[in-house]
């Protein structure tokens, strides 16, 4: 028994591998009480505020509803209609919610703004995304990884595209786990050095991150191919340039027939047919998107129950 009571996620880094792997048992449970139609509402009474500075429709739908399903109320909060919006301080905004809340899920465009926020609260804050991590997508992630897989030791995952949040979120989470993680990037687009350095810190196995410009590099013999946006949310106007620098990292059907024959294609959504992947390989039977994204939903009440429960 893992206690994760009272407990922040902003990076997957602030989970043990045994907790993380507590969270990932816990989800798997839950899972099989909801497909039973099972009800367990040991978050009776709770409330999660739920904060977004950006759009959303998986990380809201899954919280909201997450926490309803244990018996708790999701508060949907847009930060423009707060006064955080208006200038508000962010400690005195976590001061105040933490009078009324029993957590916090943000979704925001800082992390250091998340990390603020999570410094002055009493109650644990959760990272819904930020511009440097998603590690709630991570969680669901493994998750469905394991479904297929069995485990997670030792699973070759490749990600082509843009190194941003959610790679991010899956080296640490690679490293976490004994995954080996394999990175195709073009050059400008690979990831931080600081993430890479936490990412090697964490490993005790210096071959498990690879970092390379060549799609096929990686994709070969994967287990795992994922890709996500070209463009995140905030860089709009970097999107024709963007375009451009990442033409040929377009996850096909080559790529995908060059991975391992049971591969599995993840996507944490939302996505764009005929940019970073094919119509035919996210629509294809190796497609394992829509499992991906329910399990947000399974992943997301463990995390809960094991940070808002006793
Ligand atoms: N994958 C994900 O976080 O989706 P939303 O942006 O819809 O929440
Ligand atoms: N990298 C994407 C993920 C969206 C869920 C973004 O930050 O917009």
């Amino acid at each position: 028994q893992q206690s994760l009571a009272g407990k922040s996620l902003l990076s997957l880094q602030d989970l043990t591998k045994e907790e993380i792997l507590y969270v990932l048992d816990l989800a798997a449970e839950l899972k099989k009480q909801n497909k039973k139609g099972e009800l367990i509402q040991p978050l009776a009474g709770k409330t999660l505020g739920m904060i977004f500075e950006k759009s959303s429709t998986r990380t809201r739908v899954s919280f909201e509803t997450g926490i309803y399903q244990l018996g708790g109320m999701g508060l949907y909060l847009n930060s423009k209609d707060l006064q955080l919006g208006r200038g508000e301080p962010v400690a005195d905004t976590a001061k105040v919610l933490s009078g009324y809340l029993d957590a916090i899920m943000i979704r925001a465009n800082s992390h250091k703004m998340v990390e603020e926020l999570a410094a002055h609260a009493t109650i644990p804050v959760i990272n819904g995304l930020t511009d440097l991590f998603h590690p709630c997508q991570a969680l669901a992630d493994l998750q469905t990884i394991l479904e297929y897989k069995g485990t997670l030791d030792g699973v070759k995952l490749a990600y082509i595209g843009d190194a941003n949040n959610v790679a991010n979120s899956l080296m640490i989470a690679a490293a976490k786990t004994g995954m080996q993680i394999r990175i195709a990037s073009p050059a400008g687009y690979q990831p931080l050095t600081e993430i890479v350095e936490k990412a090697r810190e964490i490993s005790d196995d210096p071959d498990f991150l690879l970092i390379t410009e060549s799609p096929e590099e990686v994709a070969a013999g994967a287990d795992v191919l994922y890709t996500d946006v070209w463009t995140s949310m905030g860089q709009e106007e970097e999107a024709q340039a963007r375009l451009t620098a990442f033409q040929g990292f377009q996850v096909n059907e080559t790529l995908m027939d060059s991975a391992a024959s049971d591969a599995i294609f993840l996507h944490c959504l939302p996505a764009h047919r005929g940019e970073e992947v094919a119509a035919a390989v996210i629509d294809g039977p190796q497609s394992a998107v829509f499992q991906e994204a329910e399990n947000r939903l399974h992943a997301q009440k463990a995390l809960m129950l094991a940070v808002m429960g006793k």
